[in-house]
C-alpha cells in the first residue's frame, strides 16, 4: 500500500537535518530515508551539472526504495535540479527548497532584505526568477556564505568560531539597511542561535524548514498517502563520513542512530 511507503529526503551533508526535523514534528507517522550526500560536500561551490548528476543519483535510488515522496531539502540542488526531477519522475511527489523571499517582502519595513545561502544558489536563474516574481519592488542583498556550510559539518554552530564567522556577513547586511534576513541554505538554521546574537532581537530570520513540511503534508494528503502509524521510523545514511552525521543527529535532533555508509554503486 503506497501510504506506508517511506519520504526519501537528502541533502549535501548535515543541513537537510533541519528541514528532517520539521518534517518529523510535522509527519510523525512517517518513514524517512535521509541521505547526506556527504562525499560530494559543498554542493554550493559545484558546477549546476555536477550537483544536478548528484539529484538524479539520490533520485533514482530513493525510487528503487519505494519513495513516495522526496524531499530536495537543499536550496543549491533545488535550484540546480528540482525541474529536472519532476520531468524525469512524473506522478511522484518531488518537494524543493527555495529561500524565503516571498515571506520576507512581506515582513520588511526598511524595503531591504539579506539573504545568505550558497553561491550556486544565488547564482542560479531560478532564484533570479522568484527574487523577480516575489519581491520586484524589494532590494535584495546577496551574500553567499560558503564556510558557514564548512562550520555546521565540523559541528561548530556556537561559541567563537561560529560567532566570529557570522558576525561580519550579518553587520554588512545590517548596515546596507536590511531588516530582514533569509537563511536560504538549510545548514543555515543550525547558525541561528548565532546569527541571531550578531543581528540583535529587532532583526527577523526566515528559513522554510516548517513551510516545506507543511507543503509535503499537504501534498501526501490530497493523494490520500498519509501514513496513518503514530511513530514513524529513521534511517540515515551518508555517502561519505557516516560519523558527521551521527553526530549531527545526535547534536541537531537528539536521536542516537546508526548511519549506514551507502553502496559504491551510489558514488
Ligand atoms: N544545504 C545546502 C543548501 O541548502 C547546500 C550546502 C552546500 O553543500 O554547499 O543549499
Amino acid at each position: 500500500m503506497p501510504a506506508l511507503h517511506p519520504i526519501g529526503v537528502y541533502d549535501s551533508g548535515v543541513g537537510g537535518l533541519s528541514v528532517l526535523r520539521a518534517i518529523r514534528d510535522a509527519l510523525p507517522g512517517e518513514d524517512l530515508l535521509y541521505v547526506a550526500d556527504s562525499a560530494h560536500v559543498p554542493y554550493g561551490e559545484k558546477s549546476p551539472a555536477a550537483v544536478a548528476a548528484r539529484a538524479r543519483a539520490i533520485a533514482d535510488r530513493f525510487v528503487r526504495l519505494r519513495a513516495k515522496a522526496i524531499v530536495v531539502a537543499c536550496n543549491t540542488a533545488t535550484a540546480a535540479a528540482i525541474g529536472e526531477l519532476r520531468a524525469l519522475h512524473p506522478g511522484r511527489i518531488i518537494i524543493g527548497v527555495e529561500p524565503a523571499i516571498k515571506p520576507a517582502a512581506h515582513l520588511t519595513a526598511s524595503g531591504v532584505i539579506g539573504v545568505f545561502a550558497t553561491t550556486g544558489t544565488l547564482a542560479s536563474p531560478r532564484f533570479a526568477a522568484l527574487a523577480q516574481r516575489e519581491a520586484p519592488e524589494v532590494r535584495i542583498l546577496l551574500k553567499p556564505c560558503p564556510q558557514w556550510v564548512r562550520l555546521v559539518e565540523q559541528g561548530e554552530l556556537e561559541g567563537a568560531a561560529a560567532d566570529a564567522a557570522v558576525r561580519q556577513p550579518v553587520q554588512e547586511l545590517l548596515a546596507a539597511g536590511a531588516d530582514v534576513l533569509v537563511l536560504g541554505c538549510t545548514h543555515f538554521p543550525f547558525l541561528r542561535a548565532a546569527i541571531q546574537a550578531a543581528a540583535g532581537p529587532g532583526v527577523t530570520l526566515l528559513d522554510t524548514g516548517a513551510p516545506v513540511a507543511r507543503w509535503l503534508r499537504h501534498q501526501l494528503q490530497t493523494r490520500h498517502l498519509l501514513n496513518p502509524a503514530t511513530a514513524g521510523r529513521l534511517e540515515l545514511a551518508a555517502t561519505g563520513n557516516p560519523r558527521a552525521l551521527a553526530r549531527a543527529a545526535r547534536a541537531l535532533l537528539g536521536l542516537d542512530l546508526p548511519v549506514q555508509p551507502v553502496p559504491a554503486a551510489w558514488c
